[in-house]
């Protein structure tokens, strides 16, 4: 499994990328909305940082507003992977950007099936969302094992993207299931990074680094 950042915070991305963990990042209209920053200039600016697939979603709902954007959207950098929302409609774009070779993330899924069909249109990645689907009192890890175990029967051309990742469990299970990637908030990110005995460690090895003569 592969990490995604999820986040549009420039300082988050960098961070990030630096620490060189992370294969690209995913966007959305919430997380772009945070940083008070225009759209295609700041999809720019991690363009020029993150050497990797970078998700930028849609707004329109229709077929025709969601291709305009789409391709708006692609001509900003190659790198760029376009979200839809998973509607009948953002099926019919997905199947259009699939035939123009532009990369799609089909966002949204909350059932195996809408995977499946996503899949079928032709998309280039789907996102399961667990923690909003946790939120509602169902389990979304359950629908991520059911998306990797269709993917697999079917050998389907299509990587899972494990989204709404809100703890380190969520990353842990989504590895063990067999996810292509996880998207994941800075905050988990540091999570992951860290250990109560690491920490501990490190202090001792100072303290007793301090009783070595000459060093
Ligand atoms: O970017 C899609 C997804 O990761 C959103 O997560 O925490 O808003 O449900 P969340």
């Amino acid at each position: 499994m592969r990490f995604f950042l999820d986040s549009a915070n420039m300082e988050e991305i960098t961070r990030a990328w630096e620490m060189g963990v992370i294969s690209g990042v995913t966007t959305n209209p919430s997380l772009v909305a945070k940083e008070g920053a225009e759209f295609h200039p700041l999809l720019r600016q991690i363009a020029e940082i993150v050497d990797g697939p970078i998700s930028a979603e849609v707004i329109a709902l229709d077929y025709e507003g969601m291709l305009s954007e789409a391709r708006a959207l692609a001509e900003i950098d190659p790198k760029i992977v376009v979200k839809i929302p998973m509607t009948v409609e953002g099926l019919r774009a997905v199947k259009t950007l699939a035939e123009e070779e532009i990369p799609t993330n089909v966002t949204l899924v909350f059932t195996p099936i809408q995977a499946l069909l996503a899949a079928r249109a032709g998309a280039t990645y789907v996102s399961p969302f667990l923690g909003r689907l946790d939120d509602i009192g169902e389990v979304g890890l359950k629908l991520l094992e059911d998306i990797c175990q269709i993917f697999a029967v079917h050998a389907l051309d299509c990587r899972v993207i494990a989204a709404s990742i809100r703890n380190p469990v969520h990353v842990l299970e989504a590895a063990k299931i067999g996810a292509d990637y996880a998207t994941v908030p800075f905050s988990v990110l540091k999570q992951l990074s860290s250990h109560p005995l690491t920490a501990a460690g490190i202090e001792k090895f100072l303290a007793d680094w301090k009783k070595v003569p000459g060093r």
